[in-house]
């Protein structure tokens, strides 16, 4: 699988080391996400780490030798000095779990085992997960040593809170083997959009009748997650500001709740000023009720009809505001597809447009996939049929960089 910021991954090498915690048994599932994307994985435990995981499932995983002799004799390695060999193939080192021990080891340049060792004789970037019982974490030797770590350009992902195996309750938990995997790839993509800030909308408003009943639309959330996951990887500064949806935003970006139409156009209005690209993927509702009743309306009462009032269309609102921002919008339709994109690109005064086919299977609303055509003032700028979400999301930064 290729890395969706279009640099093959294939050709990446990740030295993996574990050192010795109980959260080490989450090893072999941080394994199979770095193979997933097709990474090349070198695993290097501690000897302690042998006591929570075994080389067998780590070398079936990862499909090659477990390295944890300093000086071992390995097969076919003959004449490489394995620590300087492993340093130099290494395009990302990551540490998971990292003890307090080990962390103590890295930020005194402590090199007694082969890990330490290639650690401290590598260039590559090193992401390190600590993992341990809450009060070794925030013990001030600990912090200071993560401090140090931090101020000399090493990655940390601070551990997640919750319930820990020793039984106490706080911080120090690793965070979860998918989390892990995602950090990595995002370290090892390519970071083409570092610099620029880009607020992004994203899955359906609720309009509410009463506190039971709301009017909505098919949105998801899938297409502008698939955007903001791109934009963020691709390093640039992300805001969404999201309907309600059930899917996880990207961790890096950060998230705005937005629940109404009213409620969208006034968190746009608020986080407009600091960004570069403005991408409306939210499938805002065009109609609201007239009156919200605060008491749940009675079965009885007969609701037979529904007072609607338009709701503000946010593009139109916000394009006195636009000056060189670059604002591309989407458009879902299902006829007529070029004629009304075009229509409405004009209309809200965009850049670019994205029109969806929706109504269709593998398009538009809930779909893994989406179809249609990107226009922008020139004319057709892109065709896609049947496109994953994820590798369109990338074509559309593409389009996007190429305006900045
Ligand atoms: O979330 P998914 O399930 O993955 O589905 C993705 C999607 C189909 C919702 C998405 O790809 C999409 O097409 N989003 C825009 C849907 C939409 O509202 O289209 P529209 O043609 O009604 O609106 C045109 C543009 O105006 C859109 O950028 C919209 O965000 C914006 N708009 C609409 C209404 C409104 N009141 N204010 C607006 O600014």
């Amino acid at each position: 699988m290729g890395n969706p910021a279009g640099e093959d991954l294939e050709e990446k090498t990740v030295v993996f080391g574990i050192t010795g915690g109980i959260a080490a048994y989450k090893a072999p599932m941080i394994v199979r996400g770095l193979k997933r994307l097709s990474l090349d994985v070198h695993v290097v435990t501690t000897d302690s780490a042998g006591y929570f995981v075994t080389p067998l499932v780590l070398q079936t995983l990862s499909g090659r030798p477990v390295l944890t002799e300093m000086f071992s004799e390995v097969p076919g390695s003959s004449y490489e000095i394995d620590h300087i060999a492993l340093a130099d193939q290494a395009d990302l080192f990551l540490v998971a779990p990292a003890t307090a021990d080990f962390l103590a080891k890295l930020a005194h340049g402590i090199a007694d085992d082969l890990l330490s060792c290639s650690i401290l004789a590598t260039k590559a970037p090193v992401l390190v997960c600590p993992s341990m019982n809450v009060n070794m974490l925030s013990n001030p030797a600990t912090r200071d040593n993560i401090e140090t770590l931090k101020r000399r350009g090493f990655h940390v992902l601070e551990p997640a809170s919750g319930e820990l195996a020793c039984g106490w309750e706080g911080a120090g938990r690793l965070p979860e083997p998918d989390r892990i995997v995602s950090e990595v790839k995002m370290l090892l993509s390519r970071h083409d959009l570092s610099g620029i800030n880009i607020l992004i909308t994203s899955g359906p408003t609720c309009e509410d009748i009463d506190p039971v009943r709301y009017i909505t639309n098919r949105s998801t959330g899938k297409m502008g997650g698939a955007i903001v996951e791109a934009a963020c990887l691709r390093g640039a500064r992300v805001t969404v500001i999201s309907g309600p949806v059930g899917i996880d935003y990207a961790p890096w970006a950060t998230l705005i709740d937005a629940r109404s139409a009213g409620e969208m156009l006034d968190a746009v209005r608020e986080n407009l000023a600091g960004c570069d690209v403005l991408i409306m993927a939210a499938a805002v509702a065009d109609y609201t009720p007239q009156m919200y009743s605060q008491n749940k309306i009675k079965k009885g009462e007969k609701m037979t009809h529904l007072e609607l009032d338009s709701t503000p269309d946010i593009l139109s609102t916000i394009r006195p505001l636009k000056e060189s921002r670059i604002f591309v919008g989407f458009a879902a339709e299902t006829d007529n597809l070029k004629t009304y994109a075009q229509d409405k690109m004009i209309r809200k005064g965009l850049d670019m447009i994205v029109a969806n086919r929706v109504g269709e299977k593998g398009s538009g609303f809930a779909s893994e996939t989406n179809s249609g055509v990107v226009l922008s003032q020139e004319g057709v700028l892109y065709d896609f049929e049947h496109m994953a979400k994820e590798t369109l999301a990338h074509k559309i930064l593409d389009l996007v960089k190429d305006k900045l």
